[in-house]
């Protein structure tokens, strides 16, 4: 008789396994084409309905996932949308993608993660793989989905199958996507880690860890890695202003050592799903073993503190032209949390906004890739982006580049503004502007 681990690794192996992907944003959707072109049938699941109405239609609402190989696949068959969860029983590898951020806080809010097992779980059928593959604190597939996976009497690693796979996306990156990026997989049990292998072998090289919360520590240090990283030239930034010495400089010849260096830059402060939002899942786990993250502490506190400095050295230009911030006229140039992108969570573009606003200067933003600043959790502008003309920088008191589009000719910018304060090393190499440039 062939056990329930040897046939799912059979069907696996040669494709006839059917893949559900639950969440197709960010995450979910591109892992969905990537299944599909390795030759799997692929179902996606989202309970947002306008998501799946315009990938039915042919759009995509993320810009840099072409819609392109979606629309292929949904035309030959190899993979359907849907919002009807019963559809769940028809797969084989249910992958979850769902959101996991915050809550006001600062503490992991798993209510997506929650309902989407529930979910699971009123559908779950022998034989299947459950993947989670959201960034989350250890001991979450352990503690919260396998129990309620296990409530309907089915056991994992016999009757059904539990891993957890983080995923490693790295929206508008040209040179790594899914194909060519290793992939982290834990198990519940040794048969729920030999098929998750077996899965994630098909799309690119699986690297077994010992447990669910080795690969759930593993993402979040790759993420804790960045963040602190990122804090460290974020304060190394605001001393060097004051010696007066350039800090990309600085970092762009400090990475010219082939070993023990890699390269961070700073920015305006941090922004996007993961940075700024996973280091506090671990340091939200950490004090039930009465344990302090110091590192997670410090690099969100500077790190936090940048959109101030930014506020602090637009005062100081604006001072030294003998205006005040109170009624300048302020352009935000880009909110997308970084250059070519189209996702704004959690971008410190909106930090800088609401101190400028309620500071009463005048405020409006530009970016290519965000039409509209639709509410979030903490913010609610309600603003359209202003078509960026020679014009409208000539009007302007001060420009504020918040994210370094590759659309923007920053040589233009320059040109046309009074005043550009740059914390994105934008202007590099832009010459003849005199103190018109200020590094924030
Ligand atoms: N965006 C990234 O670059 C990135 C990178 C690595 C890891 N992650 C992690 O991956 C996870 C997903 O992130 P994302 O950026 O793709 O989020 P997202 O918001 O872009 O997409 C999540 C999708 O899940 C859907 N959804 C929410 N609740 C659902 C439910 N109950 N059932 C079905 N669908 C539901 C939403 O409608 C949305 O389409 C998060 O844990 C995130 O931390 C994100």
């Amino acid at each position: 008789m062939v056990d329930g681990k040897a046939k799912l690794i059979g069907m696996i192996e040669d494709r006839t396994a059917k893949v559900g992907i639950i969440g197709l944003g960010y995450v979910g959707l591109p892992l969905a084409i990537h299944f599909g072109q390795s030759g799997f049938n692929v179902i996606g699941f989202d309970s947002d309905s306008e998501k799946i109405d315009k990938l039915l239609k042919g759009e995509s609402y993320i810009k840099h996932v072409s819609i392109v190989p979606v629309t292929e696949m949904i035309e030959t068959g190899r993979f359907d949308v849907t919002s009807d969860f019963e559809r769940l029983k028809a797969v084989d590898c249910i992958l979850i993608c769902v959101p996991t951020p915050l809550t006001e806080k600062m503490e992991p809010d798993l209510t997506y993660l929650v309902e989407t097992t529930e979910t699971i779980a009123r559908h779950l059928r022998a034989g299947q793989l459950v993947v989670l593959e959201s960034t989350t604190y250890p001991g979450t597939t352990e503690e919260m989905i396998l129990p309620r996976l296990r409530a309907g009497g089915m056991e994992a690693g016999s009757d059904f199958f539990l891993a957890y796979s983080p995923e490693r996306e790295d929206p508008g990156n040209k040179t790594f996507s899914a194909s060519n990026t290793p992939k982290i997989v834990g198990g519940t049990t040794p048969a729920c880690l030999d098929i998750a292998q077996a899965l994630y072998n098909c799309i690119t090289r699986a690297v077994p860890v010992s447990s669910t919360r080795a690969a759930e520590l593993v993402k979040i240090l790759e993420n804790t890695f960045r963040s602190v990283n990122i804090a460290l030239v974020n304060e190394l930034k605001v001393l060097s202003h004051k010696m007066d010495i350039d800090i990309f400089e600085v970092i762009d010849a400090a990475a010219t050592k082939p070993f023990g260096y890699s390269p961070f830059y700073p920015g305006p402060g941090l922004g996007g799903h993961c940075i700024p939002i996973d280091p506090f899942y671990l340091s939200w786990k950490a004090r039930e073993y009465d344990f302090s993250t110091r590192f997670i502490h410090l690099a969100g506190e500077i790190n936090v503190s940048m959109p101030h400095y930014v506020i602090e050295k637009t005062m100081e230009a604006l001072n030294r032209d003998k205006k005040s911030m109170k009624g300048s006229r302020i352009l935000v140039l880009g909110v997308a949390y970084k250059k070519d992108v189209d996702d704004d969570r959690e971008s410190p573009g909106y930090a800088i906004m609401k101190m400028l606003l309620e500071k009463g200067a005048d405020v409006y933003y530009n970016d290519p890739w965000i039409a509209h600043l639709r509410p979030t959790r903490k913010y609610d502008f309600q603003m359209n982006s202003t078509l960026l003309t020679p014009e409208l920088l000539a009007e302007t008191d001060a420009v504020i580049i918040v994210t370094d589009h590759s659309a923007y000719d920053f040589g233009d910018i320059v040109r046309h503004s009074r005043l550009v304060i740059d914390t994105r090393n934008a202007t590099k190499g832009i010459t003849g502007a005199g103190d018109k440039i200020v590094m924030a």
